[in-house]
């Protein structure tokens, strides 16, 4: 472990208090001492000696806007001096506007009409949906999952999360995933490209299906045991891992021929992450419900919630009361979305996003030429990845990796004499992938310094 700075004496305070009444399950102590912050303002963070850290991770995508966003904040502001709260059984202009915003996009996009169900939190929203998919076959409870897919920890959303880690002190709770291979070029067979490869692991997929005899599928009445595949379109904790082109397209079709949903999780590559408010949108594919969480207020509240298809959700099917929660569609998270969308809906987000992104990663792969230790950069929008590698730019290299993040804390690079510190997340089947999600809101020079700012720790990482 690195040098890492000592914590001043207040935070010292802090820290023993936090030792004695605190739970750590609540939480990942991913440095120690971890460092207290704060402030907050764009893409920047300040710690309590007032020193500035460039974030590039963003709250794991919850702040895509940029921190303490005005126009976002001001939403909030002025719900709390209208209507802050009201229980979820009464209505407000503002879930109901919200609703038809989501509503009405997907209507365009996918053609498909729908409904939106909210609920507090990314996992909370797992668990809505999981519901919404075991009452729409039945009580089907087995579901597809990816390797290196990441639904969350409570325990449904863990039980579809590829970890053991997450289950293993728990024991299981009536749902389970099998955990099918994604399309990670960079780790796959050599000799595919990254088309080949993604076909053939939807061709792998589509095996089980071939005979009773693979376990997951009867003939005889043309039905699945499996109720759903859960998808992250580009995934997230997994490292930032961007799917050929081809491949949804070909997996969807394999699951329509069976009956089985796909229901993609947006909640860290919705909101415009990937250059599209779904991720799913770049693969010309019609989920058949999307889950969303995170950036949709900003980080300001846990508001996260589902849309389905119109089939799985109408009240017929799915009647009030089936996930109800106290804080579901509270007004100051849905004032928040509504602004959000707004804002989204008024400048092309899109192309600002897939501009600044490719910005981005012509650096990364720059930086990439001069250090062997990169051994893949890759990027959508501004969900970008680089990964740290040994000297051969294959064998992970987490301990590296961690090194980086621990230096990058410190605090103590200096830029054109700014003295920063640089706030990275790590990611990956191996823990040896930069997830880079910066603001959406990021500046180009802002780019530039990030680029430089990981040079050091590159730099820093090879001379150790
Ligand atoms: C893809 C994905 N799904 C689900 C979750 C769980 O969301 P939450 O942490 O809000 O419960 C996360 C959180 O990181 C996520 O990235």
């Amino acid at each position: 472990m690195s040098d890492i700075r000592i914590a001043t004496a207040e935070d010292q305070i802090l820290l023993d208090k936090e030792a004695k009444y605190c739970s750590y399950g609540d939480t990942v102590h991913y440095i120690e001492p971890p460092r207290i912050f704060s402030r907050c303002e764009g893409s920047y963070v300040w710690d309590t000696e007032d020193q500035a850290y460039l974030d590039l991770q963003m709250w794991y995508s919850a702040v895509n806007f940029g921190y303490a966003n005005p126009r976002l904040n001001n939403a909030l502001k002025q719900q709390i001096d209208t209507l802050p709260q009201i229980a979820s059984q009464y209505l407000h202009k503002g879930k109901i506007e919200l609703s038809e915003m989501i509503a009405v996009d997907a209507k365009k996009k996918f053609g498909l009409d729908g409904r939106v169900h909210f609920n507090v939190g990314g996992s909370q929203s797992i668990e809505d949906s999981l519901k919404v998919v075991r009452n729409a076959t039945n009580g089907k409870s087995l579901m597809f999952a990816f390797e290196g897919g990441y639904h969350g920890r409570t325990l449904g959303a863990s039980s579809i999360t590829s970890s053991y880690r997450y289950r293993r002190r728990y024991g299981h709770f009536g749902e389970r995933a099998q955990f099918i291979p994604f399309p990670y070029h960079f780790r796959g067979p050599k000799g595919m490209t990254k088309e080949e490869y993604g076909s053939h692991c939807v061709q792998q997929f589509a095996r089980l299906f071939e005979t009773e005899y693979n376990g997951v599928w009867d003939p005889k009445v043309g039905s699945s045991e499996y109720a759903a595949f859960y998808v992250e379109p580009i995934q997230g904790t997994g490292g930032y891992v961007i799917p050929p082109m081809n491949f949804y397209r070909e997996l969807k079709h394999v699951l329509d021929q069976h009956g089985i949903l796909m229901v993609s999780d947006e909640i860290q590559m919705g909101f415009y992450r990937t250059g599209k408010l779904w991720s799913i949108e770049h693969f010309d594919v019609q989920p058949d419900v999307i889950v969303f969480g995170k950036a949709l207020t900003n980080g300001l509240n846990p508001l996260g919630g589902i849309w389905a298809r119109e089939e799985l959700i109408n009240p017929k099917i799915f009647p009030p009361g089936s996930t109800h929660s106290t804080f579901a569609s509270n007004p100051l998270g849905t004032a928040v979305g509504l602004e959000m969308f707004k804002m989204t809906n008024e400048v092309d987000y899109g192309a600002m996003v897939m501009a600044k992104g490719k910005f981005f990663l012509e650096g990364l792969q720059d930086l990439q030429k001069r250090f062997p230790i990169i051994g893949d950069v890759d990027g959508l929008g501004l969900a970008l990845r680089c990964e740290i590698c040994g000297p051969d730019g294959f064998t992970p290299d987490k301990a590296t990796l961690d090194y980086m993040v621990e230096e990058g804390m410190k605090g103590d690079m200096v830029v054109d004499g700014q003295k920063l510190g640089l706030i990275l997340d790590v990611g990956g089947y191996y823990k040896n992938v930069i997830t880079l999600a910066p603001s959406l809101e990021i500046s180009y020079p802002e780019i530039e310094l990030g680029l430089k700012l990981l040079e050091q720790l590159l730099v820093r990482a090879t001379n150790r």
